[in-house]
């Protein structure tokens, strides 16, 4: 099987190159593409020299493409890779809203992209991992309402978005005064309630995603979702605050000893020996952190948590390439 990456230079692309370099996924060959001006780059992998080329065109000679050079790159060029025959993982929300797009987190739907051919799409980073820890409880439990708050590191809006907390940071911190170009403001030393555009009803396209996701990913489009999406100047991990009413009530050790069985979670729960959910500890890290689970006083017998996750692992990477590993096992 001979895998591609569209937009290897990139912070997905280099997490991409890192996960393949350490998956189960049996492939004979990696093929790396990029803009025009990172062609001839040179990246290493399991001990070979690999070199970038410009991404083409039309079709790419691969059978499995691992897009993640943004949605206009692939809303142009994925037709003309699946006419090719492959299959497209894409990590961005061009087609996650097609009915015929199975939007897959492998834990929780894999079933959904098996058999398919065409586009598979990589959920958004926040909702990934959010219903890593929400599924099990969506079904022993059922979930009737999802209220969540999000804390979203600055490789959300890519390396530049990482870059750009690292250099104004230097430059607040020398007296300079940081004018913002990635985000919509200086976002050292501050908190901003505004990811992705704003929207007719008041909410940003970040925290609609979260709603219109979840339901695809878990098929239940009657479960009412509200969120709250908020950059934090941390590098790679967004941690979210998540209330749930159920539909069925759950203890908090109930659910605690369902999310201990569960792949792709770690619970870290225990508050006396200050151990919960922090992108300290799940930064680099596959699986998602759980905790801070507790009966909620908002709803009878709900329940409220805290998780985080890798945006660039669970968030993207890491997912992308699980969903190759489902459908080859
Ligand atoms: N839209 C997310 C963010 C990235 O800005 O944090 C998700 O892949």
């Amino acid at each position: 099987m001979k895998v591609a990456i569209v937009g290897a230079t990139g912070a997905v692309g280099h997490e991409l190159m890192k996960v393949l370099e350490n998956s189960t996924l049996d492939f004979s060959e990696l093929q790396l593409y990029a803009s025009p001006r990172s062609a001839g780059l040179k990246l290493p992998f399991r001990g070979q020299e690999l070199t970038v080329q410009a991404t083409p065109e039309g079709a790419i000679d691969a059978d499995v493409i691992l897009a993640s050079a943004g949605g206009s790159i692939s809303k142009a060029l994925a037709p003309a890779w699946v006419a090719g025959g492959a299959l497209v993982i894409d990590n961005s929300s061009a087609f996650r809203y097609d009915a015929d797009v199975p939007l897959v987190v492998p834990e929780v739907n894999g079933q959904a992209a098996l058999g398919h051919k065409g586009i598979i799409a990589n959920p958004n980073c926040t909702t990934a991992i959010a219903v890593v820890a929400v599924a099990p409880l969506h079904r022993k439990y059922g979930v009737k309402r999802m209220i969540v708050s999000t804390y979203q590191a600055t490789s959300g809006a890519g390396q530049k978005g990482m870059e750009e907390l690292l250099e104004q940071t230097h430059m607040q911190l020398h007296g300079k005064e940081a004018t913002a170009s990635v985000f919509a403001h200086p976002i050292p030393f501050n908190v901003i309630p505004h990811i992705d555009a704003f929207q007719d009803n008041g909410y940003t396209k970040e925290e609609m995603k979260v709603a219109w996701e979840t339901r695809k990913i878990l098929g239940d489009e009657n479960l009412i979702i509200s969120c709250t999406a908020v950059r934090i100047p941390t590098l790679r991990t967004h941690s979210e605050a998540i209330t749930l009413e159920l539909e069925r009530p759950a203890t908090p050790d109930e659910a605690r000893e369902l999310l201990r069985h569960t792949a792709g979670v770690e619970v870290r729960d225990d508050p006396e020996a200050k151990l919960y959910p922090m992108p300290l500890t799940a930064s680099g890290k596959y699986d998602v952190e759980v905790g801070r689970i507790r009966a909620s006083l908002a709803f009878e017998g709900g329940l409220e948590l805290f998780v985080a996750g890798d945006q660039l692992l669970k968030g993207a990477a890491l997912n992308a390439v699980q969903i190759a590993e489902y459908l080859q096992a």
